[in-house]
């Protein structure tokens, strides 16, 4: 048995975001978002049409929920501020019961000793500006700053960990090239303009921050795929993997941490006459307002291979025109999600931020396990046996521990999610938290067997195993 020991003081905790667990009542203000908009048109995309109106009506019980964050063993939580709560319309006028909303939830949260870590943007943009293109609009930049700069204001004196981003990837992916967010383009000169002003609007909002001087730290969320070669020997692979690292991982990892986008992926954009629209001054921006703190997000690796299959012209160019991606025999899988389970992907991206990123300040800020069906694990006594992710939680945790022993600045770890939420067009198919909600039943909560173990785990710095 060893005893395996995370500092004094370590983060544990979990992450949720805005649109996904709020919910929306009558009379809240609040405005419709790209998600809100989509399954008025598409109900039928989204599992079992559940949209984004009914997610675990956090906005109605967060108090309870924070009674139940405390028995799981948090000592902080991030969740999003939706920007359509706060901006209906994007810009203009603040919904003051948003932000009535917002104070009570966050000191809800602070009095009972749990810091509230606050992301800004997780895939929620609002509809107002979706109409005027979204990310692909110079000005939806400056609407941001905006929405960025308010936060900061009104909440700031007791939020002292932001975050601009939460998987800016995911939007260019989802939004504009596998279509699984809205607008649903399959268009990379797009796609890199989309991904430009996100990393645009998270160093502008960084620097406002940074004027402000609230005593806090400002960072960014990644999902860090790292990529692995199919064979490392085999100079093809290894320069396939590399490429899809740079468009997935380094597009957004360099500029934030670094101040730079990768020079392979900008000459790569060059030569296919991709590159974004841009202003003077611009670089000089990203290159003065790099993060204070790094969450990373992960679930699974990307196992690649040198081209193989023909190149596939119906929409342009692609990122796969480079390199294919590798079904390798006999990985692991989650087949809920259909993600493979990689535990020692987390300690390949925290020693690569330490021998690559000046060893940053970083958290795991999302890692977790979506699971259809948990219902048949209700025991007698009403609690889901997830036993399963408690070995996942362990299986990772040990990694993140061994990569801290090796000096690491991992400073804590959150799990994909407190309480089952709304997972997108997943809806609540797959389940992720530590706490269930029966959404039959007034949304009503248990805590998981994963729940309570995680409460040990807090208590003691560590777990045994
Ligand atoms: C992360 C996101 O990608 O993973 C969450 O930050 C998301 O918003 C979570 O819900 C799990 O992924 P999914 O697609 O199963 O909901």
């Amino acid at each position: 048995m060893t005893f395996y020991k995370f500092p004094e003081n370590f983060w544990w905790g979990s992450a949720a975001s805005g649109p996904q667990t709020e919910g929306r009542i009558d009379g809240d203000g609040k405005g419709d978002n790209i998600w809100d908009y989509w399954y008025q048109q598409a109900p039928e995309k989204f599992f079992n049409q559940v949209g984004p109106a009914k997610t675990s009506d956090v906005y109605q019980q967060f108090k309870t929920d924070i009674q139940l964050m405390k028995q799981t063993g948090h000592n902080s939580f991030r969740t999003s501020i939706q920007w359509s709560r706060l901006f209906p319309e994007g810009t203009g006028a603040v919904n003051q019961t948003a932000v009535d909303f917002y104070n009570a939830y966050i000191d809800e949260l602070i009095a009972n000793d749990i810091e509230p870590f606050m992301n800004l943007y997780h895939f929620d943009m609002p509809m107002a500006l979706q109409e005027q293109g979204g990310w692909l609009n110079r000005k939806t930049v400056d609407a941001y700053v905006n929405y960025a700069q308010t936060c900061f204001e009104l909440f700031g004196d007791r939020v002292k960990k932001w975050f601009t981003h939460n998987e800016p990837i995911v939007p260019v992916e989802g939004g504009y090239l596998y279509q699984f967010h809205y607008p649903n383009e399959i268009n990379l000169q797009h796609a890199v303009q989309v991904g430009y002003h996100e990393t645009l609007a998270s160093a502008k909002a960084i620097e406002a921050y940074h004027a402000l001087n609230q005593g806090g730290q400002i960072g960014i969320v990644l999902n860090l795929t790292p990529s692995y070669p199919r064979d490392a020997k085999n100079p093809a692979d290894v320069k396939a993997a590399k490429i899809a690292d740079a468009f997935f991982n380094r597009s957004f990892l360099d500029p934030a941490v670094k101040g730079e986008f990768p020079s392979d992926l900008v000459a790569l954009l060059k030569e296919n006459q991709l590159l974004p629209d841009y202003q003077v001054g611009d670089l000089e921006t990203v290159k003065a307002n790099t993060v204070d703190l790094l969450g990373i997000n992960y679930y699974q690796p990307r196992r690649v291979k040198a081209k193989e299959t023909p190149i596939d012209h119906t929409h342009g160019i692609m990122p796969d025109d480079f390199f294919d991606n590798y079904e390798m025999p006999g990985k692991k899988i989650n087949p809920y999600r259909g993600w493979e389970i990689y535990e020692k992907g987390i300690y390949d991206i925290l020693t690569n931020v330490r021998e690559n990123y000046g060893n940053i300040d970083c958290f795991i800020s999302e890692n977790g396990m979506g699971v259809e069906g948990e219902e048949r694990y209700r025991n007698a006594d009403g609690q889901i046996d997830d036993d399963y992710r408690i070995d996942f939680v362990k299986d990772h945790l040990k990694y993140v521990h061994q990569a801290i022993q090796e000096g690491s600045h991992c400073l804590g770890y959150h799990m994909w999610t407190c309480m089952d939420n709304w997972s997108w067009t997943n809806a609540y198919k797959n389940r992720y938290g530590f706490i269930s909600v029966d959404l039959d039943n007034d949304c009503q909560r248990t805590i998981k067997k994963s729940g309570h173990w995680f409460k040990q785990v807090a208590d003691k710095d560590g777990f045994e195993d």
